[in-house]
This record gives C-alpha cells, structure tokens and sequence, in this order.
C-alpha cells in the first residue's frame, strides 16, 4: 500500500499516547490504534501501556494469534526510522540501567574511602618530617 510508507521518527509516535490517540510501534512498523482500543480483547491500558517505546517485545510475550497479526495490517500507518529510537527505549529495563550506575557511584565511594585517609596520613607525616628538619 502506497499510503503505508510513511516513515515516522520516534519522538512524533510517542506524542500519541492517549486512549482518543494511540500509536504503537511494533516490529519497526508504525500502528494507529486509535479506533481498535475499546474492542482489543487485552483492553486498552495494556495498549496505552505500551506507547512511548517500542512495544514488539509486549506485544510478542503475549503470543498474539495469527488472526490479531492480519488484524494490525488493518492499522498500519508507516514505519519508524529506527535510527531515531533511543538505544533504552521499550525493551531494555531501565532498572538495569540505574543497577548499574548504582553499583558504580558504590565502588567510586569504596575507593575515595581509601584514598582520602591515606591522603591526610601522607600529608600530616610531611608535616611531621618538614618541622623535624627545621
Ligand atoms: C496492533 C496491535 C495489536 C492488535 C491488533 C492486537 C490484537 C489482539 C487480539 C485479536 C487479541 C485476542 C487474542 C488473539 O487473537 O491473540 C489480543 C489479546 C491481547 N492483547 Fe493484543 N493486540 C495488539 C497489541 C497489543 C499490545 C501492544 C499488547 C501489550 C501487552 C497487547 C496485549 C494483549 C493482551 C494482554 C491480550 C489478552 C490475552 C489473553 O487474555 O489471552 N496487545 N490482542
């Protein structure tokens, strides 16, 4: 279909995200699903659930049968230009993300922990040995 080429960015499918307005990107295609939120038999939180990322992965997990998978054709309206979705987006948990920089900010603590006593010992022995000489 000549009309289901458009190529959307990432951040212009994401503005949609209410229940009157719904766009959902999955599988690197873009879907309206504005009309279809009061009859998806999953209901239509799971759908808003899912704006604001790319949602194959919620979408796959639920195992949607072969008649769902004709029925999205229905609401294609493009594809996403996936240069333009963010590397976290949808399907990377964001908790990895903050585990990570926790466990970071943890070890940079440890090590200062050890630096900083070892720094004023240094210092107060250079005192020390400084005074001693005059
Ligand atoms: C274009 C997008 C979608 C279409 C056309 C669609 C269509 C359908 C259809 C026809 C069913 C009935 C069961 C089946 O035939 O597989 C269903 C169930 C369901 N869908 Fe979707 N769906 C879409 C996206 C999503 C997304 C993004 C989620 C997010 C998690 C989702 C969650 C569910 C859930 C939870 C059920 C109920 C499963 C059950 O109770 O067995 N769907 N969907």
């Amino acid at each position: 279909m000549a009309g289901n080429r458009k190529v959307y960015g990432f951040g212009e499918v994401t503005k949609h995200n209410v229940a009157k307005d719904c766009w959902l990107i999955i599988s690197g295609k873009v879907y309206d699903l504005s009309l279809f939120m009061d009859d998806h038999p999953g209901g239509d939180d799971v759908l808003l659930n899912s704006t604001g990322k790319d949602a194959t992965i919620d979408f796959e997990d639920i195992g949607h049968s072969n008649s769902a998978k004709e029925m999205m054709e229905k609401y294609c309206i493009g594809e996403i230009d996936s240069a333009t979705i963010p590397a976290n987006s949808g399907n990377v948990e964001p908790q990895k993300v903050s585990e990570n920089a926790e466990k970071s900010s943890h070890y940079t603590l440890k090590i200062l922990q050890l630096i900083v006593p070892l720094f004023i010992m240094g210092l107060a022995y250079a005192i020390r040995y400084l005074a001693k000489a005059e």
